[in-house]
């Protein structure tokens, strides 16, 4: 029987996992990466390195692994810790519900399996957070289980080795290449096989790919036919929105107003200056006083400009426009609309707490410049 959608015959699979597998295994355990996930064998330290890796490359990811297993040894540790905290750890690596997820895992991990990460598949896709690379990449990478985990660098790997034409995106292409991904793994070195599966995107199956270096290149399909640069199809790319965005720094005896981001949508959960994004026509200090009235009740001057600060999220290049304000009149007290929290804190205090990255810059020029209004 053949596998309609990709054109791979059970007995292709079963001979390339005979002959090739152990090749990349092999391959793999004489040339991968010394990374420090690669160090260990515990289920835990496995499944953070996996959130952080996810959309993050492996130079960034590095110092925040160690820096979140110092601080969270254990999941026990975890599942005490406030969101505050656990945000503050994970500040600046973006896409922060992965923090919230996993500390949500960690106290159901506590709460259902006695602190200890689940090894049983379905346990850990039940897990906040886990969906099936995760799970496959914990399972493979600490208990050696023979799950298949495949990210986009894999699936490009697969494309091109079984020659899969169209588009890998949606779940009949995944299902398909996790089902080939599974059949290639050799008895007893799903560790080796998938970690090298992985290595090999990252390293040589790249675009363009790095031929001559590739330790399977002979099985390869796409390569015998040439044709290994135009596989897999290019998806596009979603649009880069540019946005403008109003922050104002309020500040009020000494100390300043921040606000606590709703649990729900975009930075959940993450600390920021009050502000928002520029209407159609509207100045920065118009867009200023707007939202502070809309969101926070509140009357304010605008005062001196602080900063142009510009950050490029995934989906979004923002710049933010930074000024000091004032209430006027002096000492009315904020009701917040929009925010989970607010707190008037001490200059000292920002950085304690955990903020998007351009304001992080923000809080960075303060501390250089002084907070100054006037
Ligand atoms: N990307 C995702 N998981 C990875 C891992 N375990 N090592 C290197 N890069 C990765």
């Amino acid at each position: 029987m053949k596998n309609a959608a990709m054109g791979v015959s059970p007995q292709r699979l079963a001979r390339l996992a005979m002959e090739m597998s152990p090749v990349l295994a092999d391959w793999f355990d004489a040339h991968g990466r010394d990374l420090p996930w690669r160090r260990t064998r515990d289920p835990y330290a496995v499944w953070v390195s996996e959130i952080m890796l996810q959309q993050t490359r492996v130079e960034t990811v590095i110092p925040y692994y160690h820096a979140w297993l110092e601080r969270f040894s254990d999941v026990a540790a975890l599942a005490r810790a406030t969101d505050d905290e656990v945000l503050k750890v994970w500040e600046g690596l973006g896409y922060y519900r992965r923090a919230l997820n996993l500390a949500r895992a960690a106290r159901l991990i506590v709460a259902a399996h006695g602190g200890r990460v689940p090894e049983d598949h379905a346990a850990l896709l039940a897990l906040p957070g886990v969906g099936a690379y995760t799970a496959g990449a914990v399972a493979s990478f600490a208990c050696n289980q023979p799950r298949p985990a495949v990210d986009g660098n894999v699936k490009r790997v697969l494309a091109r080795l079984l020659l899969v034409n169209g588009s890998l995106s949606g779940p009949a292409a995944a299902r398909h290449l996790a089902e080939s991904a599974r059949a290639l793994i050799p008895l007893g070195r799903a560790r080796s096989f998938n970690q090298g599966l992985m290595e090999l995107g990252a390293l040589i199956c790249r675009n363009p790919p790095r031929c001559p270096d590739c330790p399977v290149r002979s099985f390869c399909e796409a390569a015998r036919q040439g044709v290994q640069a135009e596989i897999p199809v290019r998806e596009k790319r979603p649009a880069v929105t540019p946005l403008s965005v109003a922050a104002g720094v309020l500040v009020e005896d000494g100390k300043i107003l921040v606000q606590k981001r709703p649990a729900m949508g975009l930075m959940p959960g993450l600390w920021e200056f009050p502000g928002g994004k520029l209407e159609p026509g509207e100045t920065t200090g118009q867009a200023l006083a707007r939202e502070f009235s809309e969101e926070l009740d509140l009357a304010i001057s605008v005062g001196r400009k602080i900063a142009v600060i510009r950050h490029a999220y995934t989906r979004f290049s923002v710049t933010l426009h930074a000024f000091f304000c004032r209430l006027v009149p002096p000492g009315q007290d904020p009701r917040p609309t929009a925010a989970d929290e607010i707190r008037w804190v001490r200059p000292g205090e920002l950085s304690s707490l955990a903020f998007p990255a351009a304001d992080v810059e923000l809080i960075r020029l303060l501390a250089e410049r002084g907070v100054e209004p006037d």
